[in-house]
């Protein structure tokens, strides 16, 4: 287990009744965020809410954000490559366009900050493929200054073409 999973859990309050709490994810936060990815099927299939997120929960780092002590959007963060890696992240739909997912990002760029790593980094859809929810996914991190330093063609017809995009830290 890496030392990023057992930091400390803090809260903090961003605005009207949003609530970000880092940690690891709890045993009780797995349903919220699971009920999350359920409502996100554009970009969460069946494997990845069934098999892929209950597993990786278990050996990232999250940052949830509560509203109403309810969880509605999450990120999780694991190190490789000497980048901080974004495994997952959503916002219900309904609470989408208010800055929760930027909020989210900020704490992991803090969190990148606080362990010394000068680059966060995620892969996605590449924009060669015409498939809209990806194509808000991709605005999304551009604008928040992502890059993309490679892609790669995949046999996965899910994914014909990977984007891996990257943000350096100042
Ligand atoms: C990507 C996601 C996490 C963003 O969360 P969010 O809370 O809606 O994002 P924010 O409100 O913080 O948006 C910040 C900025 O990003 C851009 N942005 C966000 N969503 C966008 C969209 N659908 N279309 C275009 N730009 C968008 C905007 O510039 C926005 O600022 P603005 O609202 O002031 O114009 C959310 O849309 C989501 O859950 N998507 C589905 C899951 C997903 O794509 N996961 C990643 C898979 S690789």
């Amino acid at each position: 287990m890496s030392d990023i999973g057992r930091k400390k859990v803090s809260e903090e309050l961003i605005g009207d009744d949003v609530m970000i709490r880092f940690g690891k994810a709890e045993a009780d936060d797995l349903a919220g965020i699971l009920d999350v990815a359920e409502n996100l099927p554009e970009w969460f299939d069946e494997d990845a809410r069934g098999r892929a997120i209950p597993i990786d929960i278990k050996y990232q780092t999250s940052f949830v954000a509560l509203k109403k002590d309810k969880i509605v959007g999450f990120i999780t963060l694991f190190v490789n490559e000497g980048r901080l890696n974004i495994g997952w992240i959503g916002v219900k739909k309904g609470f989408q366009r208010q800055g929760i997912g930027r909020q989210l990002l900020s704490k992991a760029e803090e969190l990148a900050a606080e362990l010394g790593l000068r680059e966060i980094a995620t892969s996605t859809l590449g924009d060669s493929v015409d498939y809209p929810p990806y194509e808000a996914t991709r605005q999304f991190y551009f604008k928040q200054g992502f890059q993309i330093y490679m892609r790669s063609q995949t046999d996965n017809p899910g994914c014909p073409e990977e984007i891996y995009i990257s943000k350096k830290l100042s």
